[in-house]
């Protein structure tokens, strides 16, 4: 491969990965964790299925890197036991449905 053609190469690859914020993560597997432990306070706060809190207007988290550290800080809050990969799970659910961060 000649210079500009690595070059290239380098920017697409991390174009890519700062296209898909928690592209590790399994959506499905996120959705499960989620309801499980995480719905309930929210629902307490807003109604519905809780999920107000991260469609609100003047929701808290505006960055993927804000979720990423919300979901670890309510981790560790609720006592869950995640794993990073769990988290990771769970971020990719909440950004797909809600978040929709690129
Ligand atoms: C003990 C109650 C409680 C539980 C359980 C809980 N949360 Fe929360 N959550 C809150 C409160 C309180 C806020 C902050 C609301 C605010 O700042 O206006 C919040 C806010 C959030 C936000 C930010 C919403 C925004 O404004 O964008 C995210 C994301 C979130 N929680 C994720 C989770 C996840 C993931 C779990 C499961 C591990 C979880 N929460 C479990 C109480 C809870």
């Amino acid at each position: 491969m000649n210079r500009p053609a690595i070059l290239f190469a380098a920017l697409f690859v991390s174009a890519a990965v700062h296209a898909a914020p928690f592209e590790k993560g399994d959506p499905k597997i996120g959705k499960t964790l989620h309801d499980k432990a995480c719905v309930s306070c929210h629902v307490g706060m807003f109604g519905g299925d809780g999920s107000k809190i991260y469609t609100r207007g003047d929701r808290k988290t505006k960055t993927a890197q804000q979720l990423a550290a919300r979901i670890s800080g309510c981790n560790a809050n609720t006592g869950a036991g995640w794993f990073p990969e769990e988290e990771a799970h769970v971020g990719a659910y909440l950004n797909q449905q809600y978040y929709k961060f690129k």
